[in-house]
């Protein structure tokens, strides 16, 4: 593997202590890594232990002579191929997101053009804090990636999300960053949003899908070097950088433009709630009340749509395809019928009815089910952490085809 050049950022968090392990994963595949600090960083984790696994000289002051003559801040941000922030401490975020240079860390990821990796970890509390969630979209805005946190125990004694990743994990993360591309060459198709049937001119039938999740799977298709064409039936979100967008509004136009697109793709991400059933024959102009008789109510007349996703594994001649299924109750049993009824190689399954899962919110609790291997069931995740834990899968899956 190609040796490259990973400054860490440890922030002022307990879990700093599980830095020296993340250093020693980098120096075992090769990578050279320099660590700085904040200078409450230092009460976690020892400067000298990090100096002693990383083999370099560690940094945590500005305007330190001795530091700067060693190597300067701005040539170290030069230096740097990637910048991992580890523990991401809600201040540190706080002051990422806002553009601050007041010390060493904050100054050199302005200063660097490398792609920054944040690692989260802090209180629960202080996890689901709305300043600190706002902080965080927009450093991701920005092109930040970002790994954990995950739930369980915390220093602090609470139960919950807020540990960071375990570093074995900060260290696969790093490696896709890096380039480790393992979607080159490969064009996914990617599904997102609810679709919406027309009523008439101005009503129509939709449901709750925000399309966060299939926009994520696109921007990580991206990121790991492959190529993404999202045909999305959600007009909120920005386009993810990179991916070509097609635009619909209702399954039919879905369908169209999945099957225009599908001969190209190797992979097909069906992540949009489409709908079951449209109106048999949608008015071209708005109904009035006043052209029914008072009082009485209105009948929709529904018909089938094409189940778009069975249509496709009829002729999968190779390709990986990956369904979805939000559920509401019986989730499993129900993820794993449509998984035999469609014939894909993978359902991602999500119970609704959780409040950390589902539509319209950055997290889910998704659960992998496959045909002839036990179902995965995932603890609560970023949109993002999920779409890279669905494309390893992916990645495997191509891997055993080619
Ligand atoms: N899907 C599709 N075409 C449809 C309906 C669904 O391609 N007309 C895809 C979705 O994109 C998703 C998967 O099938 O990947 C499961 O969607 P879901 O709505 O959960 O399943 P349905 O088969 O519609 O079953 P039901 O709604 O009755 O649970």
């Amino acid at each position: 593997m190609k040796q490259r050049r990973i400054l860490v950022a440890v922030g002022g968090g307990i879990a700093a202590y599980k830095i020296p392990e993340l250093v020693r994963a980098f120096r075992r595949v090769g990578h050279e890594v320099r660590c700085v600090l904040t200078e409450s960083a230092a009460h976690f984790v020892s400067p000298l232990s990090l100096q002693t696994v990383s083999g370099q000289p560690v940094r945590s002051q500005l305007f330190d002579a001795v530091e700067e003559g060693s190597i300067d801040h701005i040539a170290l941000a030069d230096w740097a191929e990637l910048v991992v922030v580890a523990p991401a401490t809600a201040n540190l975020m706080a002051r990422l997101a806002h553009g601050l240079a007041d010390d060493l860390v904050s100054t050199l990821a302005l200063a660097t053009r490398a792609p920054l990796l944040l690692a989260p970890a802090m209180n629960v509390h202080m996890w689901e804090h709305p300043a600190t969630q706002a902080n965080l979209s927009l450093l991701r805005e920005r092109g930040a990636q970002q790994v954990g946190p995950g739930t369980g125990d915390l220093a602090c004694g609470y139960e919950g999300e807020g540990r960071m990743a375990e570093p074995a994990e900060i260290a696969a993360r790093s490696e896709i960053l890096l380039g480790r591309r393992d979607l080159a060459g490969v064009r996914v198709l990617v599904t997102a949003g609810g679709t919406r049937e027309p009523v008439d001119a101005v009503r129509f039938l939709g449901n709750r899908s925000s399309g966060k999740m299939g926009f994520e799977v696109a921007r990580e298709v991206v990121v790991r070097g492959g190529e993404a064409v999202l045909v999305s039936a959600s007009s909120a979100l920005p386009t993810p950088e990179g991916t070509r967008r097609v635009d619909v509004v209702t399954a039919l136009e879905m369908r169209e433009a999945v099957l225009e697109e599908l001969p190209d793709c190797q992979v097909v991400v069906m992540a949009a709630a489409v709908a079951d059933f449209r109106p048999a024959s949608p008015s071209a102009t708005k109904l009035r009340k006043e052209d029914l008789p008072e009082e009485a109510g209105l009948r929709l007349d529904l018909v089938r749509t094409p189940d778009i996703l069975a249509e496709i594994c009829r002729e999968k001649t190779g390709r990986v395809v990956v369904g979805f299924a939000a559920e509401s109750h019986d989730v499993l049993a129900s993820a794993q019928r449509k998984l035999a009824r469609k014939g894909c190689d993978l359902i991602v399954a999500n119970d609704i009815s959780e409040s950390s899962s589902g539509f319209d919110v950055d997290r889910n609790t998704v659960s992998f089910v496959w045909p002839d291997s036990p179902v995965e069931e995932l603890p609560p995740l970023s949109k993002q952490e999920v779409a890279a834990q669905l494309l390893d899968r992916v990645s495997k899956l191509l891997d055993h085809r080619r």
